[in-house]
């Protein structure tokens, strides 16, 4: 299994830091957000990554990254020319996804709680799984219609009348038919590849399944600058609850075995003194 995170976008809603580099850079709480989506895919087992992004921002992702060697992982970079549609990073992808299956996780999407059933989703799937949260603004979201056994029967993208509550987070797992069938989508009305049109397919091919996700779940929008402040109030809150990260990609790395303990010692030491490090410093005494 390979992942792609989507990273690019236009941001209007956060201008005027979009104005320079993409939104997923931004600062969420302590560390860039993208480190989120990113230690989803970690724990997750996926090594092979993607970032898709602007031109503009790919060289600065480069630079927080680089080759991932050091934490264990192989990161690639590719560049998205405009904000054409999410289900362009397939296309953009394909080289990149080779034979594989592949999950994509849009690089603004926060989830939050017990995840093992994303986790054992991305070794078991079959065909396309994507998953059901409840919302609250339905008419926001690409929102799934469910028969009296709970099987899906539609997706609209941004319904006007929605009929359902059940909007589809930015995380989706495919086979490798993903590409095949993006390569075959028109643009919508709104001139863009539409991932609810990727998954309309497989729904018509009845080879879509969906995932109901739990109440235990949090997964946060990061889209305004409001939706921001309150994702870092939630994460600096479990911090100094529990004293622990969350989407912490060098502590993930070295507890789930991607690097070993002398790697783990040297990723510390290249970083200057700051309570970021000193977290680090911890974990390295706990293992
Ligand atoms: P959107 O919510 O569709 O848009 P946006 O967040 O870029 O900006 P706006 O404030 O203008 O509404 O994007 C969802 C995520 O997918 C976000 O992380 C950006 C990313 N994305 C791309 O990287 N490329 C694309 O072509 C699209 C449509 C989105």
């Amino acid at each position: 299994m390979k992942g792609i995170i989507l990273a690019g976008g236009s941001g209007s809603r956060l201008y005027p830091i979009t104005k320079v580099y993409s939104k997923q850079l931004a600062l969420l709480y302590d560390k860039p957000l993208i480190y989120y989506p990113l230690s989803i895919l970690m724990l997750g087992g996926i090594k092979e990554i993607l970032i898709i992004s602007d031109s503009d921002t790919i060289p600065l992702y480069k630079k927080l990254f680089g080759s991932g060697k050091n934490l264990g992982m192989k990161m690639n970079y590719a560049v998205q020319k405009a904000p054409n549609g999410i289900a362009e990073a397939f296309i953009i992808g394909e080289k990149f996804i080779g034979k594989d299956d592949v999950t994509l996780i849009l690089g603004d999407n926060i989830f939050y709680g017990y995840l093992d059933f994303l986790y054992k989703a991305f070794e078991s799937h079959k065909y396309a799984t994507v998953f059901a949260y409840r919302v609250n603004d339905p008419e926001r979201y690409g929102i799934i219609e469910f028969d009296k056994k709970n099987r899906a029967i539609s997706i609209e993208e941004k319904p006007t009348n929605p009929k359902s509550n059940y909007a589809v987070p930015g995380i989706y797992i495919y086979d490798n038919n993903v590409v095949k069938i993006s390569k075959n989508l028109k643009p919508s009305k709104r001139g863009e590849l539409e991932i609810t049109d990727v998954n309309k397919e497989y729904l018509k091919q009845k080879k879509l399944f969906v995932q109901k996700i739990g109440r235990g779940i949090a997964w946060l929008d990061t889209g305004t600058p409001h939706a921001l402040l309150q994702a870092a109030n939630f994460f600096g809150v479990i911090d100094e609850r529990q004293g622990l990260k969350v989407g912490c990609i060098e502590e993930i790395s070295c507890r789930k075995g991607f690097v070993d303990k002398k790697q783990f010692k040297k990723i510390i030491s290249d970083m200057p003194k700051c309570s970021y490090r000193s977290y680090l410093e911890n974990v390295l005494k706990e293992i």
